[in-house]
């Protein structure tokens, strides 16, 4: 069975229409309002509201779908508070409650969602599956709580991924997704998270970007370049 936040999102749903048409996967899809959701609730997949930035919501779909649906197998942490077109000037223009809802959503409820997910039933095996942002590493512009809440996600997964080596976890660190404009195909993206659902044997912990190897590696060596600048060491005396 694989949980999916964010299921009426614009990614969430080709991720949901995916899942319900994979032969052997029994799709769990939670949304903020299930009225958006243009499938029937049925044998091959169930519906259920939450309110991600409520931790007791969160809690409490959780035991509904393991109580009605037992083990839940995979999740899919694809909700989140996005960025804002043309949005600029964080400090002067961002609204308190946004910040702390990007948080809210994109941090600490994905973390209770994973807790939820490891907690109960089997304990190996499982699939945590992220879709964070190519920049959540590194942070960029504009879009300060954005970054950040992806970046608290990414950190803590690398956590988790380190003292639950026995499931698996993958930070998938997306660029622009093409959904009817352009970027990363939302297909070859698909592939690669059904090959992660289909497969748990893979390794304990991958973080992907979706990139031509070129741009891929400088990407990389230019963050590892531009961090290695920015650090300095202090002489120090130890006790
Ligand atoms: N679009 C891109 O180019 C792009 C690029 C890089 C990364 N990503 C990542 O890809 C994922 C999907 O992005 P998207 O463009 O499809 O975003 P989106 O259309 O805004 O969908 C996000 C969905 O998150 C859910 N959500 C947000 N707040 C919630 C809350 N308080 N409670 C319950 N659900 C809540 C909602 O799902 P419901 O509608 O079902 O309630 C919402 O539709 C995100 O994690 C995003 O950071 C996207």
């Amino acid at each position: 069975m694989v949980v999916l936040t964010g299921a009426g999102g614009r990614f969430g749903r080709i991720l949901a229409e995916r899942l319900i048409a994979e032969p052997g996967l029994y799709p769990v899809l939670l949304t903020s309002d299930p009225d958006k959701l243009p499938y029937e609730t049925g044998a091959a997949q169930a519906i259920y509201r939450v309110t991600l930035n409520d931790p007791l919501s969160v809690r409490d779909v959780f035991g509904r779908i393991h109580d009605a649906h037992g083990d839940v197998d995979a999740l899919i942490n694809n909700a989140a508070v996005i960025t804002l077109p043309g949005f600029e000037d964080f400090v002067h223009k961002v609204q308190d409650t946004r910040v702390m809802e990007s948080f809210a959503v994109n941090a600490a409820a994905a973390l209770l969602c994973i807790k939820y997910t490891l907690g109960r039933g089997r304990q190996h095996g499982k699939t945590i599956i992220n879709i964070l942002a190519g920049r959540a590493l590194t942070g960029h512009q504009r879009h300060v709580e954005y970054y950040a809440s992806k970046a608290g996600l990414y950190n803590a997964t690398r956590t988790l991924a380190h003292d639950y080596p026995q499931h698996v976890f993958r930070n998938v660190m997306s660029g622009r997704i093409d959904l009817g404009d352009r970027g990363d195909n939302p297909e070859s993206m698909w592939a690669y998270i059904r090959q992660v659902i289909l497969n748990p044997q893979a390794e304990a912990y991958r973080e992907v970007y979706f990139r031509p190897r070129g741009e891929y590696l400088w990407h990389l060596l230019r963050y590892y370049w531009q961090h290695f600048r920015c650090c300095e060491r202090r002489p120090v005396e130890r006790n």
